[in-house]
């Protein structure tokens, strides 16, 4: 095994994993990043962009096949891909549920098995998944995002008991708010009712007990600063 340690981020093309694949080979790791359209993303000096995306199986195995064979070991695995999914539960369709669970856990899934062998034969490695603040407690109209963090919770302390006997490590980030194009590519349920809109005002009241409980730090992925 090389003494240079290998990590894998899972979509390095922007937010949270474009700044963690820049910090992490600026001190020294070997960084593979990933995104769905590799060609069209942004590259990173000294980050090795390969095509992912974590709902197919055959991307999934092609991508950590292609980080075994050009360096025989992973160390790190961090599960970064994810997006969010708005709209009052009554009014999500099942497919929008299926197709929320499918990115933010079934990807989850499909990535730990793929690399579990690799890091098993080495008796060494560690998982990081990104979960949120929404899966301790769930945010009103983000409801299926929420319980696809509250599925991965589960996944996480499940998984980090079964792998301690190869010496593997399991962790979960339970972030806050961050500033990245998340939000900007959040996703609405398709069919509105509007009685629903009317529950504007429960839900602002909502976000703000929630934010003071909390004590939300609104985050840029290399820095925070607390709201005014
Ligand atoms: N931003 C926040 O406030 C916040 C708070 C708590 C937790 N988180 C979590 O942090 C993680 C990173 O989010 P971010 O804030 O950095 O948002 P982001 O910039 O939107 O990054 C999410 C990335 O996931 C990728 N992705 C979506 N579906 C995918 C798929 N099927 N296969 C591969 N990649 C896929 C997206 O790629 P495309 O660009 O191709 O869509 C996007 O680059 C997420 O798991 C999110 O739930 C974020």
């Amino acid at each position: 095994m090389s003494n240079q340690k290998v990590v894998l981020i899972t979509e390095a093309s922007s937010g949270v994993r474009q700044s963690t694949a820049q910090l992490l080979s600026q001190r020294g790791y070997k960084v593979f990043g990933t995104s769905r359209n590799p060609a069209s993303a942004e590259t990173i000096p000294t980050v090795e962009m390969l095509a992912l995306d974590v709902r197919a199986d055959d991307s999934v195995a092609a991508c950590v096949k292609a980080v075994s064979s050009q360096v025989g070991q992973l160390d790190v695995l961090v599960n970064n891909a994810g997006y969010e999914l708005a709209g009052a539960l009554e009014e999500l369709s099942l497919d929008e549920a299926k197709t929320q669970f499918e990115t933010n856990f079934f990807g989850v899934v499909r990535m730990v098995k793929a690399v579990l062998p690799l890091m098993r034969q080495h008796k060494h490695g560690q998982i990081i998944n990104i979960s949120s603040l929404s899966s301790l407690t769930p945010i009103p109209f983000m409801g299926l995002y929420s319980a696809s963090k509250f599925a991965l919770e589960g996944y996480t302390e499940a998984l980090r008991l079964e792998v301690q006997p190869f010496n593997l490590k399991v962790s979960l980030i339970e972030a806050g708010f961050l500033k990245t194009p998340m939000m900007d590519k959040r996703q609405v349920a398709a069919e509105r009712i509007p009685r629903w809109l009317l529950c504007a005002p429960t839900f602002i009241k909502f976000m703000y007990r929630f934010w003071l409980e909390n004590e939300i730090w609104f985050t840029f992925p290399n820095e925070m600063y607390r709201l005014p």
